[in-house]
């Protein structure tokens, strides 16, 4: 139903990645910081988010969007808005550690439609539509069902966190959630992209993810995503920006004995 989107969102996410590689790893990233030092953008980021938004506007002229670097384009309130993060793991990306992503999605009166989260250097594509499956493969390969994992024990689990770029000025930093749940898992991640994190849940390589403090654009696809492979995310409080678990009902109940 959502096919032409999806096409589009692939696509989008295939010539964003070039860019990515162009530069990664290069001497060229033209590095900057924005809301404080830990929070780093590169040429990359804009690139790709400015490659987007005309692909965007060649194909559906009346479609909005909304990107990390530039803000809304077109009416947010519109019947059609793309959420863009044209780079999540900027940090990452900018050290030359290889798990970054592009990550796209397509929201239809407020009811995100269709999720594309692709990381280029590891050539991981993750794509779902609503009500339409999630699937994984390589961009030029076959794509496959992917479902999330079915573990029911916090002791056996792998999960994935992230610490907020305000962690230097606000105590409220994730520390003590970690400190908390740490020695009841099998194991913690930090990928340093949330949208990867989720990306991870829905195909069952981790069994959970929670973070605060994100935003829309960092989570809006990969959230697709992991509902479509039999997940669930839950808002994990209010007051701090987008905050969310992910995983399976039952793991997702566990983490939130010790996460807030
Ligand atoms: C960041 C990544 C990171 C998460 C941060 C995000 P960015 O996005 O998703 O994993 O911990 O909170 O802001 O800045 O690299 O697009
Ligand atoms: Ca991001
Ligand atoms: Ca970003």
């Amino acid at each position: 139903m959502y096919e032409e989107y999806l096409e589009l969102a692939v696509r989008m996410a295939r010539e964003a990645g070039k860019i990515h590689l162009t530069y990664f790893r290069g001497g060229d990233l033209a590095i900057r910081t924005k809301s404080n030092v830990s929070d780093v953008v590169t040429r990359a980021d804009r690139e790709s988010e400015a490659l987007i938004v005309r692909m965007i506007a060649e194909r559906f002229p009346d479609h909005a969007v909304l990107g990390e670097e530039g803000g809304t384009r077109g009416d947010a309130h519109g019947e059609w808005l793309w959420v863009v993060d044209p780079l999540d793991g900027t940090t990452n990306y900018s050290q030359g550690l290889p798990v970054f992503t592009v990550s796209i999605a397509l929201q239809h009166r407020g009811e995100t439609v269709v999720g594309v989260v692709y990381a280029p250097y590891l050539d991981e594509l993750y794509t779902a539509t609503l009500g339409g499956g999630a699937r994984a493969g390589r961009m030029e390969g076959a794509q496959h069902p992917i479902r999330v994992s079915e573990k029911r024990v916090l002791g056996e689990a792998v999960l994935a966190t992230g610490f907020p770029y305000d962690k230097v000025t606000n105590p409220d930093n994730n520390a003590d959630n970690l400190a908390r749940i740490l020695p009841r898992t099998r194991g913690i991640r930090r990928y340093g992209s949330a949208a990867y994190d989720l990306c991870c849940v829905a195909a069952g390589f981790l069994d959970g993810y929670w973070e605060l403090a994100l935003h829309v654009w960092d989570v809006c696809a990969g959230e697709l995503i992991v509902r479509e492979a039999g997940g669930a995310v839950r808002s994990l409080r209010e007051d701090r920006g987008v905050s969310i678990v992910a995983g399976n009902e039952t793991l997702i109940g566990e983490m939130l004995q010790y996460v807030r």
